[in-house]
């Protein structure tokens, strides 16, 4: 009875995006095997007692969601499935014991606990979709009135960006970090936490028009990394704004060329924090085949000589092994978001119609921090 005083309304049917088969790439599993199908609303009467069913607003088109289309994130679907680690919208529906939130409320979705990269039950709902369901405990009410936009920006990136900076870097207020990949989604999150931080902030990218974006977003200093000719040294211009110094900590999510000239650029027994490797994306092979044919390599004379601490910093993995990580960092970046520090920059915004559209802008690196689909 309970459930039935809970059913709001009838959902009127909507769409979502499959990707049917695995590509070799990402841009030809977009243009192979990624079509917009029909989509019934779920009905409660299926759902969990702890579940909540979200009409989907905005879902985040993130780097991971293009390189699982093709297998090659550490994490491989099982197709056919729905893309969106993180969505945000209105909740629609909630059983019984999903206490905490109310048909009406403004939420957004933990992509460790529902879509895709969830490990369970929840896999089934991507943010690419009409609708999405989700355990309650996985539902937030969205912080300091970040829009839909804003908020399925906010977890993944600030988290990733906590992880690495705070966890494994121990930035401090002060230090100079070297960011690289700014303008990306973990990268303006970095940006944006280590200014929170109180640390100064170096920040690099390829295009002076996107650096401009990232420099208004809050870094101190931006450095491009590419002239006229293709990549440009940056090691002299770094270490005259250290002051002949170097950086303390460098955030590093870009890897290739720009990892190595980096080593030339930081203090004595600096922090070096292996972020991602946005440049080398194809460590593992399509079709979500293992193997590296393309790992990236660092020079050990250099880290020997500097005496540097290199860190790995895979968040979920992290977490997966010590599962005492999360919540202070989760409370965190909710608490930060709610006072107005941390807030998702969103440059490209898509109806979920145009979702190739979408993910090409993501790959080609057109955008600014965060690109959505509106479904
Ligand atoms: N450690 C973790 O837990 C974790 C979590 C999430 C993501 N990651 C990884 O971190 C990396 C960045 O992720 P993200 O979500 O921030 O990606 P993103 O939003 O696509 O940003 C990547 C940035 O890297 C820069 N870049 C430099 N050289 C590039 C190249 N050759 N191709 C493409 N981009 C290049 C681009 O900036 P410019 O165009 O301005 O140069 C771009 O904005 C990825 O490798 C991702 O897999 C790691």
């Amino acid at each position: 009875m309970l459930r039935e005083a809970l059913t709001p309304m009838t959902l009127p049917p909507g769409h979502r995006v499959v990707i049917s088969e695995l590509g070799e790439a990402p841009l030809d599993a977009i243009a192979r095997h990624a079509a917009l199908v029909a989509m019934p609303a779920p009905d409660p009467a299926t759902l969990g007692d702890r579940d909540v069913l979200i009409a989907i607003a905005s879902a985040s088109v993130g780097w991971v969601d293009l390189l699982m289309t093709s297998g090659q994130y550490q994490h491989p679907p099982r197709p056919p499935y729905t893309p969106g680690l993180e969505y945000a919208g209105t909740v629609a529906w909630r059983g019984p014991g999903a206490a905490g939130v109310e048909v009406g409320d403004r939420v957004l979705v933990d992509g460790l606990l529902a879509g895709p990269r969830s490990l369970g039950d929840y896999q089934a709902y991507g943010g690419f979709a009409s609708y999405g369901v989700a355990p309650v405990e996985a539902v937030h009410r969205i912080p300091g009135g970040l829009s839909f936009d804003q908020a399925c920006n906010l977890l993944g990136s600030y988290e990733t960006a906590y992880h690495c900076l705070v966890t494994r870097g121990r930035l401090q207020p002060g230090e100079t970090v070297l960011i690289h990949g700014a303008s990306g989604s973990t990268g303006l999150a970095a940006v944006h936490l280590a200014r929170r931080l109180g640390a100064t902030v170096i920040a690099t990218g390829r295009s002076e028009a996107k650096l401009a974006a990232v420099l208004r977003e809050g870094a101190h200093h931006v450095v491009c990394t590419r002239g006229a000719d293709g990549p440009r040294p940056f090691r002299d211009e770094v270490k005259a704004l250290t002051g002949g110094r170097g950086v303390d900590v460098v955030y590093d999510g870009v890897g290739g060329d720009v990892s190595v000239e980096s080593l030339r650029c930081v203090r004595f027994g600096a922090r070096y924090l292996i972020v991602g490797w946005a440049a080398t994306p194809f460590v593992a092979r399509g079709k979500g085949l293992r193997g590296a044919p393309n790992a990236n390599q660092l020079p050990t004379n250099l880290i020997m000589m500097k005496g540097l601490d290199v860190l790995g910093c895979p968040t979920v993995i992290s977490t997966v092994n010590d599962p005492t990580l999360r919540p202070p960092r989760l409370a965190y970046v909710l608490a930060w978001a709610a006072e107005g520090t941390l807030r998702p920059h969103v440059s490209d915004v898509f109806p979920l119609a145009e979702f190739r559209a979408a993910m090409e802008a993501k790959w080609r690196g057109d955008v600014v921090g965060g690109c959505v689909v509106r479904p």
